[in-house]
């Protein structure tokens, strides 16, 4: 399943060597292993056994549009928070009875657009959301089915800005009142209650985290079955953690102890699906990292090195907007050289090149040592790499390449800088 390995001293992905590819293309430049995307699919469909079920791609993690392409093509549904994230899974060929739509915020259009297209179901957060749907759809003629996603108050242990199931968070509705909702939404003409949807954060590695998710949302159907609401949907959501530190595992590189041993998607959705069996309801998950995030690298070449403080720098041509994560959640990702010529370590930051104390790749990392005009590769870059990239400074969005064996093929143009021009 891992495509980014050294071969003698060229870090490959699949049959391609990348030095070349960071040249032929240009940096900052995201790479991504059609097996590896693949391969990951099937993993996570493996895990549930032949169990009947669903599962959704969070298309916010990656919404590139060969890449959706590749993922609707492995039988994976599509879950959308926007109008355009549906529009981008329907041209990439998810079945609309395949797509579900999250999100705390959806506007009118938003809904009509969904309803029009006929979804599978809306996650909904709030109480005005079912009213306003109910609404929508009654003026289209049709019935939305729902399934409500209930805020389980849990820790995700996670980066506080990827929790999204404490109490204060603006997620779902809250667990004391979920029933009374329930009752109340049963009785509107125009949605259909479909289920409960949780999704307690992001990121999250340890099995016992999901297993309280699932107890609690057992507990919940039962309660909602003792007060005569039928529920048929259980969607878990997504949120399971993948390795980040010491993903290229080489005795030449610096040392990094992994998260948790043996993590993995499929371990953490076959300890958890038991318990959620129990329900006897279908079930159904959102998993977006744990499809993609190993799939990519994020090439960058290095500009310069420099001193001050104490401090090593070494400043690359990609930056915070490239791949905002280590600056938002102080996220780690592996930082390797495309060549490793030998063990020499030092430490480092690794800045990009804005006008921003916050962008950096890295912060006192021991890393192999690189001079001027060498490539480093961001590992695990596959997940919220380019889905939040930006072009802030006025620069122009990277370029992505799909390998397949020892072939590469252009999936996104590099943005030119005459496309900054707005008009
Ligand atoms: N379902 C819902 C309703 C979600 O809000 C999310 C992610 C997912 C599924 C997929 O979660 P995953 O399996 O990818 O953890 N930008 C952050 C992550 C934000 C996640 C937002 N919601 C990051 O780079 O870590």
């Amino acid at each position: 399943m891992e495509e980014f390995v050294y071969r003698g001293k060229d870090l490959v992905c699949e049959s391609a060597v990348l030095r070349p590819v960071a040249e032929k293309y240009g940096t900052p430049l995201y790479v991504y292993s059609k097996r590896s995307l693949l391969d990951h699919c099937r993993h996570i469909e493996r895990a549930f056994e032949g169990h009947e079920h669903s599962t959704y791609f969070a298309v916010k993690a990656n919404a590139n549009a060969e890449l959706l392409r590749l993922i609707a093509r492995e039988g994976l549904g599509a879950d959308v928070v926007s109008r355009g994230e549906l529009y981008l899974a329907l041209a990439a060929g998810f079945r609309p009875e395949k797509i579900t739509f999250s999100g705390v915020g959806k506007r009118d259009d938003e809904i009509a657009y969904a309803l029009h297209e006929k979804i599978f179901a809306f996650d909904v957060e709030s109480t005005e959301e079912i009213e306003v749907l109910n609404g929508i759809a009654g003026r289209e003629g049709s019935t939305a089915r729902i399934l409500l996603r209930v805020n389980l108050d849990i820790e995700a242990g996670s980066h506080p800005y990827i929790a999204t199931s404490t109490k204060e968070s603006k997620f779902g509705i809250r667990r004391d009142q979920a029933l009374e909702v329930f009752r109340w939404a049963g009785g509107l003409p125009h949605v259909a209650i479909g289920g409960v949807h949780s999704h307690i954060g992001s990121q999250i590695t340890r099995v016992e985290t999901f297993q309280q998710a699932a107890r609690s949302i057992v507990a919940l159907v039962r309660e909602l079955r003792e007060a005569g609401i039928e529920v048929h949907e259980v969607d878990f959501g997504g949120g399971f953690g993948v390795q980040y530190r010491g993903y290229v595992n080489d005795p030449r590189l610096p040392r990094e102890e992994p998260e948790e041993v043996n993590l993995s998607a499929s371990t953490l959705i076959l300890t958890t699906l038991p318990l959620l069996r129990e329900t006897g309801c279908r079930l159904s998950i959102q998993p977006g990292r744990s499809v993609i995030a190993h799939a990519a690298v994020l090439l960058v070449k290095v500009l310069f090195r420099k001193e001050a403080g104490g401090r090593t720098f070494v400043v690359v041509d990609g930056g915070m907007n490239d791949l905002i994560r280590p600056s938002l959640y102080n996220a780690h990702h592996q930082i390797v050289p495309l060549e490793l010529r030998g063990t020499a370590h030092e430490k480092a930051d690794v800045v990009g090149p804005l006008c921003e104390s916050g962008d950096f790749f890295a912060r006192e990392r021991m890393i192999p040592r690189v001079e001027r005009g060498e490539y480093l590769a961001l590992m695990c870059t596959g997940a919220y790499g380019y889905a939040l990239s930006s072009n802030y400074n006025a620069r122009p969005r990277p370029a992505e390449v799909l390998v397949e064996g020892d072939a590469t093929r252009l999936i996104r143009k590099r943005e030119t800088i005459e496309a900054l021009l707005s008009d």
